[in-house]
């Protein structure tokens, strides 16, 4: 199985540059945050508080999430049920930063990501801690990143184009937020592995973003052909 592993921070453009690599090698797409999402939702909708660590590992072993692709995206069933768009509210976002923190959730999470993983020749696969704890020996490892504020920015264009109108100092209060909880958390916080190409793409399009990666795993995989 062939591994690009994407990790950076919240808005750093991680889900599109994965999707379109995927896309463009013809893998697999493993959008890790979708999980911990849908696993929130989950959680929101048994009534579990944020703070029940028990219940949240006992849901996070029990749960069954898939992804399943639709033309040119891919949607996210939980149980069954395709979430893909209950889990991007501002709500769940959160609560899906709270609830990663623990190490049983974590843990059950991780198997799951590996077993869908394992079905697939080559899977691109992004989150906080794809390149240093799920998947180690992934052939090219890419930590994201850009400045709070080009982040921010991004992220409340995504929300508007969700419908979703929410001032840019409330969007950016809260990437901060997510992102102190991220390098916090004691079990897999968001760190840049040791072998992994630090990409900060600051002032960047989606089209450089991606061109500039896909050279780079051009070159780690060693091959020129994409489909
Ligand atoms: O990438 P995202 O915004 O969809 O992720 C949602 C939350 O899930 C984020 O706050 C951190 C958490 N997460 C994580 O802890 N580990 C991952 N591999 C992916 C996401």
């Amino acid at each position: 199985m062939t591994v690009i592993a994407i990790d950076g921070p919240a808005g750093s453009g991680k889900s599109t540059l994965a999707r379109n690599l995927a896309r463009a090698f013809g893998f697999v797409f493993l959008d890790t945050g979708a999980m911990y999402r849908a696993l929130a939702l989950a959680a929101q909708r048994a009534g579990i508080p944020p703070n029940d660590e028990p219940r949240l590992t006992q849901l996070a072993q029990q749960i069954e999430i898939y992804f399943v692709a639709e033309g040119d995206t891919q949607r996210v069933l939980l149980n069954g049920e395709d979430v893909s768009e209950a889990i991007r509210t501002p709500e769940i976002s959160d609560l899906a930063s709270r609830i990663s923190v623990y190490p049983g959730v974590r843990r059950a999470m991780v198997a799951l990501q590996r077993a869908l993983a394992s079905r697939a020749d080559g899977v691109v696969a992004e989150g906080r801690d794809t390149t240093t704890v799920v998947f180690p020996e992934a052939i090219v490892k890419i930590y994201l990143d850009a400045s709070p504020q080009e982040r921010a920015r991004r992220r409340q264009q995504q929300l508007q184009q969700q419908g979703i109108d929410e001032p840019y100092e409330k969007v950016l209060q809260e990437i901060l937020e997510r992102d102190a909880r991220d390098l916090a958390r004691a079990d897999s916080p968001l760190r840049i592995a040791p072998d992994a190409l630090v990409v900060q793409n600051d002032g960047w399009t989606k089209e450089q973003t991606f061109e500039h990666v896909l050279n780079l795993c051009r070159q780690r995989i060693g091959t020129t052909e994409v489909r």
